[in-house]
C-alpha cells in the first residue's frame, strides 16, 4: 500500500494533470486537497482533450474522486463540470465522486470582490484568476464562510447568507462602488445548486481514512505550484492556500503517517501567469519559441504564460519545502530544437551568490540568474518511449537535474498523450492496492 502526494514545484501549470491521470491508473482514489477552480488540467486521452478545474483527473480512470475539506468550490462551475463529463460518457455519481461537507462554497460576492479589488489596484494587480478564491479563503479564516454542510441545509444556508451578505454588500457598495447582489436572487439560484450537489456531500476525511484502512492507495493531487503557496511563495503574488505537500494532510483530513511518497512535477522550463518576480524569465526569441512550442496558455483564463529557463533555486526550494522523494519531468520534448539550454543554479545578488530562495520580493526582483549552459539535443524526442533510446545530451540534461536537486527522476513526459511517457519508477506498482475500493 502506498499513498502519494503530487505537487507542482514551480508556479503552477507544470503538467500535473497528465501525471495524476497516469498514476491514477494504479490508485484507488484521487483526492484534491486545496485551491479551487483557479486550477485547470488539460489531459489528452485517445486523442480527445479533457479540461477539468475541480474534479480530479482520476475520474477519467474511473477512480473514486474526492474534493477535500481544504478546497473552495464554486457550485455552479462544479455542476457544469459534472454535466460536461457526463456528456462525454464519464461516470460521475455519489459512488465515485464526493465533496467534503467541510469544503467552503464560493459565492457570487466572492467573485465580485476578487475582480472588483483587482480593478482598483491599477499597477499593483496580483493577476488573480478572478474566480473568488482569495475572498472565499478570507471568509474561511474569518469564520464567516459557508461550508457545504450549511449550504445543503436550507435554513442554515438562509441564515448564514443573510448575515454575511449585510457585511459584504456594505463593502461592495461603499468601497468597491459596485452593485451589491440581492439576497433573494442568490438564495433562489444557489438553493437549486445545493439540491443538485447534495447527494455528493459526505465526510471526505472519513471516506479517505476508510479507504486507507481497507488497503487502498490514495493519490493526493495538489493544485497550483509551491511558489504560489500563501506562506512559502512569492508573497503577495501568491494564491490563498498552502500548496505544499504538508497541506495534503490538513486539506484531506488524514494523518502524516499515511504519506509514503511526495512527487514533485518539474516542467523542463519555467512558466508563470499573473504578476510577480520570476528571475529566469526570458524576454527574447527563445522565450517566444518556448511559449509557442509549449502552447503556454492558461487552461483556466487563457492568459499567455510568461516563460523562462529551468531554475534550480526554485526546484531546490520545492525539494526542501515538500520533502520530495521523486521528480516527474514534463514537456521535455518542447526543448528539442534548442541548440543550448540554460539551467539556473543560483542568483547573483549584490556581491554574492544566493542559493536559497529569498523571502523578500524586492530582493528576488533584483536577483540575476547564474546559468550553467548545456548542449541541446536538436532532435524530436516525442516518440521515444525508453530512457535508453533518448539522445545522450538529453540524458546528460536529466542527470544534471538529478545531481543538482539530489532527487531521483521517476517519470519523464515527452508529449501530452498518456503514452508519451517514460516511467522509470511508479511507486504504486511496487505494491498493489485493493481490488474493489469502497469508502462505504
Ligand atoms: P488566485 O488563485 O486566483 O487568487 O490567483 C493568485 C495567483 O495565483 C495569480 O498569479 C494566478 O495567476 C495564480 N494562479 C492561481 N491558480 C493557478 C494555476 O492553477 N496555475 C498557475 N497559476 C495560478
Amino acid at each position: 500500500m502506498a499513498n502519494i502526494v503530487i505537487v507542482g514545484t514551480q508556479w503552477g501549470d507544470e503538467g500535473k494533470g497528465k501525471i495524476v491521470d497516469l498514476l491514477a491508473e494504479n490508485a484507488d482514489a484521487v483526492v484534491r486537497f486545496q485551491g479551487g477552480n483557479n486550477a485547470g488540467h488539460t489531459m489528452v486521452v485517445d486523442g480527445e482533450q479533457f479540461i477539468s478545474h475541480l474534479i480530479p483527473s482520476g475520474i477519467l480512470q474511473k477512480k473514486i474522486c474526492i474534493i477535500g475539506n481544504g478546497l473552495v468550490v464554486d457550485p455552479k462551475v462544479l455542476i457544469e463540470e459534472i454535466n460536461y463529463l457526463k456528456q462525454k460518457d464519464i461516470t460521475v455519481t455519489p459512488k465515485n465522486f464526493i465533496i467534503s461537507d467541510r469544503a467552503q462554497v464560493i459565492m457570487p460576492y466572492h467573485k465580485l470582490i476578487d475582480t472588483g479589488r483587482e480593478n482598483l489596484k491599477a499597477d499593483k494587480k496580483i493577476g488573480t484568476t478572478g474566480r473568488g478564491i482569495g475572498p472565499c479563503y478570507e471568509d474561511k479564516a474569518a469564520r464567516t464562510g459557508i461550508r457545504f454542510v450549511e449550504f445543503t441545509n436550507e435554513t442554515g444556508f438562509a441564515e448564514k447568507l443573510k448575515a454575511v451578505l449585510a457585511e459584504k454588500n456594505f463593502y461592495i457598495e461603499k468601497f468597491l462602488k459596485l452593485t451589491p447582489p440581492v439576497f433573494e436572487e442568490i438564495f433562489a439560484e444557489y438553493s437549486e445548486y445545493a439540491k443538485i450537489l447534495a447527494p455528493y456531500i459526505a465526510d471526505a476525511s472519513a471516506a479517505i481514512n476508510k479507504l486507507i484502512k481497507n488497503g487502498g492507495q490514495i493519490l493526493l493531487e495538489g493544485a497550483q505550484g509551491i511558489h504560489l503557496d500563501i506562506d512559502h511563495g512569492t508573497y503577495p503574488y501568491v494564491t490563498s492556500s498552502n500548496t505544499v505537500a504538508g497541506s495534503a494532510c490538513a486539506g484531506a483530513g488524514i494523518g502524516p503517517k499515511y504519506i509514503d511518497e511526495v512527487i514533485g512535477i518539474v516542467k523542463t522550463y519555467t512558466t508563470r501567469v499573473g504578476a510577480g518576480p520570476f528571475p529566469t524569465e526570458l524576454f527574447d526569441k527563445t522565450g517566444d519559441f518556448i511559449q509557442k512550442k509549449g502552447a503556454e496558455f492558461g487552461a483556466t483564463t487563457g492568459r499567455r504564460r510568461r516563460c523562462g529557463w529551468l531554475d534550480l533555486v526554485v526546484l531546490n526550494n520545492a525539494v526542501k519545502l515538500n520533502g520530495l522523494t521523486g521528480l516527474a519531468i514534463t514537456k521535455l520534448d518542447v526543448l528539442g530544437e534548442l541548440k543550448s539550454l540554460m539551467i539556473c543554479t543560483g542568483y547573483k545578488y549584490k556581491n554574492g551568490i544566493i542559493k536559497d530562495f529569498p523571502a523578500d520580493g524586492k530582493v528576488l526582483e533584483k536577483c540575476q540568474p547564474v546559468y550553467e549552459e548545456m548542449p541541446g539535443w536538436n532532435e524530436d524526442i516525442a516518440l521515444i518511449d525508453k530512457y535508453d533510446n533518448l539522445p545522450q545530451n538529453t540524458k546528460n540534461y536529466l542527470k544534471r537535474i538529478e545531481e543538482l536537486s539530489e532527487i531521483p527522476i521517476y517519470i519523464i513526459s515527452v508529449g501530452p498523450q498518456r503514452d508519451r511517457t517514460i516511467v522509470l519508477n511508479n511507486p504504486f506498482l511496487n505494491i498493489s492496492g485493493i481490488k474493489t475500493p469502497s469508502f462505504t
